[in-house]
Parts: structure tokens; C-alpha cells; sequence
């Protein structure tokens, strides 16, 4: 079975959205680890709730060790890092050791509204602010670039004229509570095939 560990900065409704595929039995996966990036996620409740080891590494405390904090924990005991809401940018070794094996969701339309400084409600700002008409949530590859790496699936949502941010970010929300689960029973089934950067969902 696919063993996780599934990366968080903050409330865990992504994360949610995982343990709730996995207890109802559609998504065959284990979550080994959940680690926060910031003290007092309530993620790491939601995990602790569901018997899910979890670990806190603040980042204002780990720095540039953060990574490397990280792998040292998850080394050979886990197959995938799925980043959901998780807000540091991971680099050197853990990339490398996981290359191909790290994925994260980001609420917008890759490559619109996304790259440095771009995450939670920022990235609804912008969207609100240029006038699209379409948005919505991707969930990709991650690579040594933010929010670069290839895309495995997107679902998308309207945009009205009077939505403010917060209401673009709920709508787009429910989306990636099914984007996430989706992109990982697809990986879990082995029907993710990654070619030159693109991916190519098998039937
Ligand atoms: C989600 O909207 C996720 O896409 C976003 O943070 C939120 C976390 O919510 N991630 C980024 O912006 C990354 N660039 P959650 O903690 O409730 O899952």
C-alpha cells in the first residue's frame, strides 16, 4: 500500500479531504506522518484524531534545517510527500531523494496566479484583481522551481463579478477537496506516468 507523508501549514482540510478517501475506504493509502510547519496547525488535531503520528517543526525555529529535518523523519519509511497548505519551500537533499515523488496543491490555474509569495488568499486576490472569469486548483509534481513542476490535474470554478477573495477561495476549496484524493488514488493505482514534464493519466 502507498505510504504518505503529508506535509501542512495550517487548518488541514486538504489533509482532511485525504483521511476521510482513505477511512471510506477509496483511497487505499496510509498516512505514516503529518508534519507541521508551524506550531499550533490545526491540522496536526485533525491527525491526532485519526491515530496519525505527527511532528511539528516550526519554521521559525528550523530555518534552512527544515528540510533536511524532514527527511531525516520520513528517509525509507514513506513513498510520497503530498504538500497540502504546506507553506515553506522544501529544498536539497529531499527533492532529490524524493524527485518525482513530491506532489502539492495550489489554488489556482497553474501557470496563472502562482510562483513566489503566491499561496492561500493572495492567490485569490490576484485572480479576483485581473478580471478572469475561470478559476479553480492543480495539483503537481513538485520540482526545485515553486509551483513549477508538472501538472497532474486541475479542476476549475467559475468567477463572478461581485466575488471577493474569500468567497472565490471557498468555492475553489471544495474543489481541491477532490483534486487531492483524485490525484492520489490516481497515483496509488499506478495510472500517473510522467514523460519530458508532462503527465499522462492512464485509463
Ligand atoms: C489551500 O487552499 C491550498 O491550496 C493552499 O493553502 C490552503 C491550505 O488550506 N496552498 C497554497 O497556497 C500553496 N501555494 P488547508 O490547510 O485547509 O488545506
Amino acid at each position: 500500500m502507498l505510504k504518505i507523508a503529508v506535509l501542512i501549514s495550517g487548518s488541514g482540510s486538504n489533509l482532511q479531504s485525504i483521511i476521510d478517501a482513505v477511512n471510506s475506504k477509496e483511497l487505499q493509502c496510509e498516512i505514516s506522518f503529518v508534519i507541521s510547519d508551524k506550531n499550533n496547525a490545526f491540522g496536526i488535531e485533525r491527525a491526532e484524531k485519526n491515530g496519525i503520528k505527527t511532528y511539528i517543526f516550526d519554521k521559525k525555529e528550523y530555518k534552512e534545517k527544515l528540510s533536511d529535518t524532514i527527511l531525516s523523519v520520513i528517509e525509507n519509511k514513506v513513498d510520497f510527500i503530498v504538500l497540502a497548505g504546506f507553506l515553506s519551500i522544501l529544498r536539497g537533499d529531499i527533492l532529490k531523494k524524493f524527485e518525482g515523488r513530491i506532489i502539492n496543491i495550489h489554488p489556482s490555474l497553474i501557470p496563472s496566479f502562482c510562483g513566489n509569495g503566491m499561496y492561500g488568499i493572495k492567490v485569490h486576490e490576484a485572480a479576483i484583481e485581473s478580471g478572469v472569469k475561470v478559476s479553480g486548483c492543480t495539483v503537481h509534481f513538485v520540482d526545485e522551481g515553486t509551483d513549477s513542476g508538472p501538472i497532474i490535474l486541475q479542476r476549475t470554478v467559475p468567477v463572478y463579478y461581485e466575488d471577493t477573495a474569500e468567497m472565490l477561495q471557498k468555492r475553489v476549496l471544495i474543489e481541491e477537496h477532490i483534486a487531492l484524493p483524485t490525484a492520489l488514488k490516481l497515483i496509488s493505482e499506478h495510472k500517473v506516468e510522467l514523460n519530458n514534464n508532462k503527465v499522462k493519466i492512464l485509463k
